[in-house]
């Protein structure tokens, strides 16, 4: 196989768009490329699980990004009706505890489906997670959580980068790290804080790479894709 087209096999593309119409859009651009489509809460709210369908017609896998977070048989039969979808990865929140992941896992795998569990969101500060009443560090609590998701069963972590390298030696190497937070060096930072290049979070351990706007927003997506690992 040519190596960038197993490269793309790692890169997860966030379709953080406004309309269906432009997903489809995006998605026709990539289609053939390898990488993988990510559909979150506002591309699903517009569209629902008939995009997947259609994106699975293109030769994509997907990544649900609905992070689920509720009783164990909310979201044990919520996920019963997402994995009878095209949907290849689904995940929950840790914060929901063992009894909810290990559920969810059990679903998931009984339908060969991927689940991967939130740690901490990274949009939260140490003060943030502070005033929930989580003692230590806000890496403390990613590790602890993510060691919680092993146990439970679940696949892997939704991550920042910048936390691939020590959730790697804590969680072994079978854990898949998916983590956002990529941006090359000839892209803009938006609003992403700590950054990694795609190079640097693949030497850290991340196993797959969320990346939006840096070929979201680009003028031609495909060859932005095809320049991440310049
Ligand atoms: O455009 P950008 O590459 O920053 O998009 C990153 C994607 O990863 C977005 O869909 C964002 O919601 C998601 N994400 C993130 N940080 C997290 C978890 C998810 O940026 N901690």
């Amino acid at each position: 196989m040519d190596d960038k087209l197993s490269l793309n096999e790692k890169i997860i593309v966030a379709l953080d768009v406004d309309s269906r119409e432009k997903a489809v859009q995006l998605a026709r651009e990539l289609a053939g490329s390898g990488c993988w489509l990510k559909v979150g809460l506002e591309l699903y709210a517009l569209s629902g699980l008939g995009l997947i369908e259609e994106f699975k017609k293109l030769g994509f896998n997907i990544f649900l990004d609905l992070k689920l977070h509720d009783i164990p048989t909310t979201v044990e039969k919520t996920l019963r009706v997402l994995t009878s979808s095209g949907v290849d990865m689904v995940n929950v929140h840790c914060g929901g505890g063992y009894e909810m992941m290990a559920r969810a896992a059990e679903v998931c795998h009984r339908a060969d489906k991927t689940i991967i569990g939130v740690t901490v969101l990274t949009s939260m500060g140490q003060q943030e997670i502070a005033s929930l009443g989580v003692q230590g560090s806000t890496e403390e609590q990613v590790i602890r959580l993510a060691k919680l998701a092993k146990k439970a069963n679940l696949d892997g972590v939704v991550a920042s980068a910048q936390e691939s390298k020590v959730l790697r030696e804590e969680c072994g190497t079978e854990f898949l790290l998916v983590t956002p937070g990529i941006r090359p060096a000839w892209s803009e930072q938006n609003d992403q804080v700590r950054v990694l290049t795609p190079q640097k979070a693949l030497e850290e351990g991340s196993s797959y790479l969320v990346v939006g706007r840096p070929i979201t927003m680009a003028e031609n997506p495909r060859e932005a894709l095809g320049k991440l690992w310049d």
